[in-house]
């Protein structure tokens, strides 16, 4: 993978399209797509809120995207050091910087939560292996997912562990650590999840699934959902915490953002519903399992397949593996741009930025291992430990940040800087692109910000 990296006179640059999208995609697919897009759907009445999904995607991610990409290339630096170049250039005051200072931060926020579920991931590897699932029904796999939740030592052995396992790449630099993995591993999930949406076709409730996903019923939407699709297109994308802005860094001169971008959200997306149709169908046929049954969805769910099918436990181990290296890949690239940072300017070398960040992450995530045992009982305004941070950093950091950036790049960065970098788009792109970004975003984000907020703490409150 080291070949990859052609050096440049002042930073190193991935030499190919590809080797950005693939990195990109690494980041973009995981438990966002997997986990989190299913449940999220099943709580919030299926069909309608995936439209809003898809349409927040298309109309907000993509652009804003493009836009997020287009200043890391711009800047060739750390997020928050490509920020405060771009802002002194410009001569525009300092409050833009805190784009790349609330990126490092939320960064952590979700890395604290993310290795928590990426570790009941880890868990179900050997539980397969061992055969635990085998012919188990859905009351048993629920039981399984209970008693691990309930267990606070053995969920932060396993978070640990894939703290351990992040810290670990992104010590030995990303692009070789990651390169490889993602190369291989990424295909090789997508056709797992093709078979698992074979089984569910042939032995799930597949019309009952398809209705649910694709039939909108807009009565079950609320400001909040509509609030949940926006962050969750931010949160799937990676967006809104200058990760992808940190890969942007690298990206080749001479290469088209706005291809590349379309490309990888649409890999992305496509991975989202193709977990949702190998999950529901199988949560149709099990009338215990409940599709707003939130988190645990995934977890009690496909096991009941897995211990059903032939050589389903063999599949199901392989299946959690692919899980975990997809979080894997993702949970690199939110640790990554506060790593940079540290180097950077605060003159840390990358093992200790590294240990230092990761630590921090590690100790929030506690917080989140408690919350599903000893502070289950402890709420504030209707939240979680794990609700408090998924909500603060997903449904307001992310769009938050967002919405910084629509407005930084529409209206306040000389358009020259824009123009150049996207140039060679096509006529139709770029004009295209700035209207949305200009006209299309910042109010959209910004009101469905408000509403969400308004509804949600009339809900609490
Ligand atoms: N996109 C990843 C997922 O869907 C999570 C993720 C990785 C992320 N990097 C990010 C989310 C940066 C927000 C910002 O699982």
């Amino acid at each position: 993978m080291s070949s990859a990296l052609i050096q440049t006179k002042s930073y190193p640059t991935w030499n190919s399209r590809w080797v950005f999208i693939m990195a990109a995609t690494g980041s973009a697919v995981g438990l966002g797509n997997i986990w989190k897009f299913p449940y999220i759907t099943g709580e919030n009445g299926g069909g309608a809120f995936v439209l809003v999904y898809l349409v927040c995607i298309l109309l907000l991610g993509i652009p804003v995207m493009v836009a997020e990409v287009m200043l890391g290339r711009r800047g060739r630096q750390s997020p928050v050091a490509t920020m405060r170049q771009l802002t002194n250039e410009a001569g525009l005051h300092g409050f833009w910087n805190s784009i790349g200072w609330l990126g490092v931060v939320a960064g952590l926020f979700i890395l604290s939560y993310y290795s928590v579920i990426a570790g009941w991931a880890l868990a179900y590897i050997p539980e397969m292996g061992r055969g635990t699932f085998q012919g188990a029904g859905a009351a048993e796999t629920q039981l399984f997912f209970d008693t691990l939740l309930a267990d606070k030592g053995r969920l932060l052995a396993w978070q640990s562990l894939f703290m351990l396992m992040t810290v670990a790449v992104v010590a030995c630099g990303v692009v070789k650590g990651l390169g490889v993995a993602v190369r291989i591993l990424m295909p090789l999930l997508f056709v797992l999840l093709l078979a698992m949406l074979v089984f569910a076709y042939r032995h799930g409730d597949f019309a009952a699934a398809a209705e649910f996903l694709f039939r909108p019923d807009f009565s079950a939407l609320t400001g909040r959902s509509v609030l949940e699709a926006l962050g969750h297109s931010f949160f799937t994308l990676s967006l809104g915490m200058g990760a992808i802005m940190a890969y942007g860094a690298y990206m080749p001169a001479d290469t088209s953002i706005g291809k590349t971008v379309l490309t990888v959200a649409f890999l992305d997306t496509l991975v989202a519903l193709m977990a949702g149709m190998a999950i529901f169908p199988i949560v149709f046929a099990n009338p215990s399992i409940h599709p707003g049954a939130g988190p645990e969805l995934l977890f009690v769910s496909l096991p009941v397949a897995f211990g059903a099918m032939p050589g389903g436990l063999l599949v199901g181990m392989m299946f959690f593996i692919l899980i975990t290296i997809a979080a894997w890949s993702s949970a690199i690239s939110l640790i990554e741009p506060g790593v940079a940072w540290l180097i950077e300017r605060r003159g840390f070398n990358r093992f200790t930025a590294n240990i230092s960040l990761g630590f921090i992450a590690w100790a929030l995530g506690l917080g989140t291992v408690l919350s599903f045992n000893d502070w289950s009982g402890f709420t504030l305004g209707g939240f979680t430990f794990f609700g408090a941070m998924d909500f603060l950093t997903s449904r307001i950091m992310l769009p938050l940040t967002g919405l910084f950036i629509a407005i930084f790049v529409g209206w306040v960065l000389p358009q020259m800087t824009a123009k150049s970098e996207l140039n060679g788009e096509g006529s139709r792109f770029y004009p295209l692109w700035l209207w949305v970004l200009r006209y299309i975003c910042p109010p959209a984000i910004g009101v469905v910000l408000l509403v969400g907020l308004y509804d949600t703490f009339a809900a609490v409150s």
